[in-house]
C-alpha cells in the first residue's frame, strides 16, 4: 500500500478500504508508518470520519497488532473504561474492587489524552510502580493478584500505544472512530468476557453534548458486542470534575481517602458502585445490576477492595505499606496557593476542559512527546456546582512547582468558574442512561 495515497483519500472523505486499514494499524505497530503520517492519519479521520465499516476495520486491524490474550481463569475476566473525563480515578477503586468481588481485571489503561488525566499517570505518582509489563508479567500478575492496571505494549495493543500518544499531541482526540477504535481495540485484546464503558459528558469530556455521547456509546457497545465481548454503557455526567482533585498525586489521595473510609467522595463512590455493579452482572457473579452494586459497595466498606489495591500496588513495584502509609508516600507540590473567588454567589457552571488545561499547563500532562510530567501538582478542594463561594473564599488551591506556575493557574482557574449571586442550579444526575 502506498501510504500518502491511503491517506489523500481519506482526506477527500473516501472509504477505506479494510485491508488498506490493516495494513496501516500493522505499519503503526511496526514503524513502517511515520509520527508525520498517523498525525495525518489521526486528523484526516477527525475531520472526515471513516463510517461504520471503516471504524470496525480499524478497530479489529488494531486489536490484531499485537496479541489478543486469552485467560484460563477459575472467575470471569471483566474491566471498564471510560471515554475520558476531569478528575476521573474511578479505575483505581473499580479495578480492586472487581477483583475483591471474584472477578480478574486485566486492565490495559491510558495515559493524559487531550485535556483529562490519564489512569497509569496518577498510578505512577506511586513511588517505584511500573506499568510496563511484560505480557508474561501482566498473566502472572493476573493470576496471582487478580488485578493489573498496565499500559499497552510493544506485545498487546502496540497500534494504540503509538497513536493514542500522536492524537494526545496533535488535537485529534474527538472523534467517534477514534475513540471507538482506541478503547476497544486494547480492551478487546486483553481478552476479556465482559466490558463496561464509561461513556462521559459534559464540559469535562470529549463529548459535550448527550446527542454526542448517545452515539459514540451506541457505537462502542455495537462495535464491542459484534466482536464478543459483552457490553454495557454507562453515560456519566462530567459537568464537573468527579473528584475534588485534578493531578495525579493528587487524585490517589482522593481515592484512598475514599477506598480507606477517611473522607468518601460520594460521586466517586456512586460512579464507581454503579459501573461495578453493570460488570458483575455482566460476568455472571451477581445476578443483575443491583445486586452488583451491593456487592461491589460491600467490598469497598469492608476494606476489601483497599486491600486487593495493595497487592497490586506491591506486585508493580510499588511500596508494600502504601494503603497504610499513603499520606507519607506520595509527593507533594512545593507551592500551595489559594483561588480567591472574584465574586460572592453559587458556582453555576465548571468548564471542566479548561479547568484540565489548566492542570496540564502546572505539569501534570505532556506537551511534548515523552516529556516528563509532574506528579505532585494540580488542583484540590474544587468547589463544585452550586456550592455557595464568597467573594475571596477559596475556589480550590493549586498546588504547583513554582509561585509563577501556581499565579498562572489561578487566573485560569478563576476563568473556569461561573457564579451568579442569586440563583443555585438544578443538580444534574451522575448517571444519564444505561445502554447495551
Ligand atoms: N480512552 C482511550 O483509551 N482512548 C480514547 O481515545 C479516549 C479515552
Amino acid at each position: 500500500m502506498d501510504i500518502r495515497t491511503f491517506l489523500s483519500a481519506l482526506r477527500r472523505g473516501e472509504t477505506p478500504d479494510a485491508a488498506d486499514i490493516a495494513a496501516f494499524a500493522a505499519g503503526l505497530a511496526s514503524g513502517a508508518v511515520s509520527d508525520a503520517q498517523a498525525g495525518a492519519f489521526a486528523m484526516a479521520v477527525c475531520q472526515r470520519g471513516l463510517g461504520d465499516a471503516g471504524r470496525v476495520a480499524l478497530m479489529r486491524a488494531m486489536r490484531d497488532s499485537g496479541t489478543v490474550l486469552h485467560w484460563d481463569l477459575p472467575g470471569p475476566v471483566l474491566d471498564k473504561h471510560s471515554t475520558g473525563g476531569v478528575g476521573d480515578c474511578v479505575s483505581l477503586l473499580l479495578a480492586p474492587a472487581l477483583a475483591a468481588c471474584g472477578a480478574y481485571v486485566p486492565m490495559i489503561s491510558g495515559r493524559g489524552l487531550g485535556h483529562t488525566g490519564g489512569t497509569l499517570d496518577k498510578l505512577e505518582a506511586i513511588p517505584g510502580l511500573r506499568v510496563d509489563l511484560t505480557e508474561e508479567a501482566l498473566r502472572r500478575q493476573v493470576e496471582e493478584t487478580r488485578c493489573a492496571i498496565v499500559a499497552a505494549s510493544d506485545a498487546v495493543a502496540p497500534a494504540d500505544r503509538r497513536l493514542y500518544a500522536i492524537r494526545d499531541l496533535t488535537g485529534t482526540v474527538e472523534s467517534l472512530d477514534l475513540i471507538t477504535a482506541s478503547i476497544l481495540s486494547k480492551k478487546l485484546a486483553a481478552g476479556l468476557e465482559a466490558l463496561v464503558l464509561d461513556v462521559k459528558v459534559g464540559s469535562g469530556a470529549f463529548m459535550k453534548s448527550m446527542a454526542e455521547a448517545e452515539t459514540l456509546a451506541a457505537a462502542l457497545v455495537e462495535t464491542a458486542q459484534g466482536a464478543g465481548c459483552m457490553t454495557r454503557a454507562l453515560i456519566t455526567d462530567m459537568s464537573e470534575p468527579l473528584s475534588t482533585a485534578m493531578g495525579n498525586a493528587l487524585e490517589v489521595v482522593e481515592v484512598m481517602e475514599t477506598l480507606t473510609g477517611a473522607a468518601v467522595n460520594a460521586a466517586l463512590w456512586e460512579v464507581t458502585v454503579a459501573l461495578g455493579g453493570e460488570a458483575l452482572a455482566l460476568g455472571g457473579l451477581a445476578a443483575d445490576a443491583a445486586a452488583g452494586e451491593a456487592m461491589l459497595a460491600d467490598a469497598l466498606e469492608s476494606g476489601r477492595a483497599a486491600e486487593y489495591l495493595g497487592r497490586m500496588i506491591a506486585a508493580q513495584g510499588g511500596p508494600a505499606d502504601f494503603v497504610e502509609r499513603w499520606p507519607d508516600r506520595l509527593p507533594s507540590a512545593p507551592v500551595v496557593m489559594d483561588v480567591p473567588a472574584p465574586m460572592e454567589g453559587h458556582v453555576t457552571a465548571i468548564d471542566g476542559e479548561a479547568l484540565g488545561r489548566a492542570v496540564l499547563h502546572l505539569g501534570a500532562g505532556r506537551m511534548q512527546a515523552g516529556a516528563r510530567i509532574n506528579p505532585s501538582v494540580g488542583v484540590s478542594d474544587l468547589a463544585g456546582l452550586g456550592d455557595h463561594v464568597g467573594m475571596g473564599e477559596p475556589l480550590c488551591f493549586v498546588h504547583a512547582a513554582t509561585e509563577a506556575a501556581a499565579e498562572a493557574a489561578v487566573r485560569a482557574v478563576q476563568a473556569a468558574y461561573l457564579q451568579n449571586a442569586q440563583e443555585a442550579p438544578m443538580q444534574t444526575p451522575l448517571i444519564h442512561a444505561r445502554l447495551g
